[in-house]
């Protein structure tokens, strides 16, 4: 349980970013559940929500962070993951979940940045460009109360983030 660690947060908050980096420098393993969901279905999960819908994907999350039980290291989950069935209970049953906090005027720029380089969320696929931050500051309002839950909390705007991993 004790190498088991989950990184939680908002879409473009940098989790699998900061996942790579702190495997790199503990020599861990790391995974993205997002890769192992999309390994699972045998598509691009952005393809699999637009076809299949977000209630199938959100089934097959749950099952795919369930075999998690069975892998070591740091895993970056989905920023939905923590907000649907019992998936923050399994997560904490099963390792130390962290979680990414910022802003949503961070959020925003990030997701806008990603939207324009052809990287955008399937989430966001129906929201304009100029209402992502009315629509992110009232979709992160309604997770934070699953993200809170964590048992750590790194405010990556403010903090070095890095810093505070390597003291786990
Ligand atoms: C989602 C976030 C995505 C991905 C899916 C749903 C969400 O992961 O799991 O598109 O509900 O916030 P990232 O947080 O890595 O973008």
């Amino acid at each position: 349980m004790q190498n088991r660690f989950y990184l939680i947060g908002y879409m473009g908050v940098g989790k699998s970013t900061w996942a790579k980096r702190w495997a790199k420098q503990r020599s861990c393993p790391v995974h993205d559940l997002d890769q192992l969901i999309a390994t699972e279905i045998q598509m691009p999960i952005d393809e699999y929500i637009t076809s299949q819908g977000e209630l199938a994907f959100r089934k097959v999350e749950r099952s795919v962070l369930h075999a998690t039980s069975h892998l070591d290291g740091i895993i970056s989950v989905g920023g939905g993951t923590p907000c649907f069935y019992d998936n923050m209970e399994v997560m904490k049953a099963l390792g130390t979940t962290i979680y990414l906090h910022a802003g949503v005027g961070f959020l925003t720029k990030r997701l806008v940045d990603s939207a324009f380089a052809g990287n955008p969320r399937p989430l966001l696929a129906g929201v304009p460009i100029d209402s992502y931050g009315e629509f992110i500051g009232k979709h992160l309002l309604e997770r934070l109360a699953f993200y809170e839950q964590a048992a750590i909390r790194i405010a990556v705007e403010k903090e070095d983030v890095l810093a505070r991993l390597s003291e786990l």
